[in-house]
């Protein structure tokens, strides 16, 4: 059988992950020691409390029935932590579970554009920001993100036709993979920027509990007007490391809210009734672990950032997120060049900024997935290498 498959799914490049994976088999067949900061799972575990939320609701076996909706003890849940956390109120119909911000962001094209209509996403920027719209038939149009600006968009630059065309704009601070913080001014902004424009904000909070230097990462919903203008995304994988859980929210604007659930209706029942009730126990339970969890991320961030910088690599320090984006060091001009020799001398794997966007070029990202120690070793083993010059 002759097989045609669609341009869109055919432009999915497998791209330097698999790269990296099955250099890192290699390794280890070899019985090289590899330091993985690759992939972004956290290597903490979920407080007690949402696991054992988990196991009661799955001895009950009407929790395997679709689910169809999200519970109201989960609305409720969120509706509180909302205001408490951020001091944002949301109406029930502001608010709808998603099976993770990744599956969020791979649809929510469907309800804004049709085939060919414009997004704003970030150069660098996390790939589904892109991805997803165009698999679903949009086209992306990156915004630059430059380090002189903080890694910020700055709105005057974007073109006025591009922005008079565009559907939605996609932001997401504290970011992956460019690890900076957005300050009030720049929110403010953005909100003038979507009335102007007529786009939507569609923003990204997955690290809102990842910023670093004692202040409290913010909703985009807090700011005034934003609720008129988009929607935010807010994810429990990373703050209560439930990364496998698939779990997340979209809130805020009532109307692009009531059209993705509509339009998710066509594509899924509901989310497994146990992982609702988990996510009731994370919202509600106890957040100490996550203030304290936030306190051991800077940490690893300052040794990484400190460390590396000391053994002749200079690596400012992070603002938030569980990442390093760690600029090569001035022997390379190549992040993939670079990042491939630091697996092969030193068995640590990086993701060169590159598969980020063109952007990343000149940057590779690291996730602090290690204790601290490990950590250590890891400098040590690229000090040991010599690869920086
Ligand atoms: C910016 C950003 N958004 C979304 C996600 C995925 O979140 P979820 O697990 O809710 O799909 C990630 C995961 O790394 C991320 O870095």
């Amino acid at each position: 059988m002759e097989l045609t498959f669609s341009r869109r799914s055919r432009k999915i490049e497998e791209g330097i992950f698999s790269v990296l994976n099955a250099k890192k088999e290699e390794l280890l067949k070899q019985g090289r020691t590899v330091y993985n900061f690759s992939v972004g799972t956290p290597d903490f575990h979920p407080p007690v409390h949402i696991m054992e939320a988990m196991q009661e609701a799955c001895k009950d076996p009407e929790n395997y029935k679709y689910a169809l909706a999200d519970r109201p003890e989960l609305l409720e849940a969120v509706q509180a932590f909302y205001k408490k956390r951020f001091g944002v109120e949301l109406l029930t119909d502001q608010i709808m579970a998603l099976y993770g911000s990744q599956e969020g962001m791979a649809h929510i094209a469907l309800e804004f554009c049709d085939p060919g209509e414009i997004v704003l996403v970030p150069d660098p920027g996390y790939p589904v920001f892109g991805i997803g719209p165009e698999l679903t038939g949009a086209k992306m149009v990156t915004y630059p993100l430059y380090k002189e600006n903080n890694f910020l968009p700055d709105f005057d630059d974007i073109p006025e036709d591009t922005a008079r065309a565009a559907k939605f704009m996609v932001l997401s601070y504290p970011a992956n993979p460019v690890c900076t913080v957005a300050d009030d001014k720049f929110y403010e902004k953005a909100i003038a920027f979507a009335k102007k424009y007529h786009v939507a904000i569609l923003h990204d909070n997955a690290y809102a509990d990842l910023v670093y230097g004692g202040k409290e990462g913010k909703s985009f919903l807090s700011y005034e007007g934003a609720m008129d203008v988009g929607i935010e995304f807010y994810s429990l994988s990373k703050s209560y490391n439930v990364t496998g859980m698939r779990i997340s929210f979209a809130l805020g604007n009532t109307k692009m809210i009531e059209m993705f659930k509509k339009v998710r209706s066509q594509i899924d029942y509901g989310i497994f009734l146990p992982v609702q009730y988990a996510a009731i126990a994370a919202l509600t339970g106890p957040q100490d672990s996550v203030k304290e969890q936030c306190r051991l991320y800077e940490e690893r961030c300052n040794t990484l950032c400190r460390g590396l910088s000391e053994i002749g690599w200079e690596v400012p320090d992070g603002q938030g997120t569980m990442f390093v984006w760690a600029p090569i060091p001035k022997n390379y001009t190549s992040s993939e060049k670079f990042s491939l020799d630091l697996m092969e001398k030193a068995g640590v794997i990086v993701v060169p900024g590159t598969a980020f966007g063109k952007l990343g070029e000149g940057y590779v990202r690291m996730a602090l997935v290690y204790p601290k120690e490990e950590i250590q070793k890891a400098i040590q083993a690229i000090k040991e290498s010599g690869i920086c010059g």
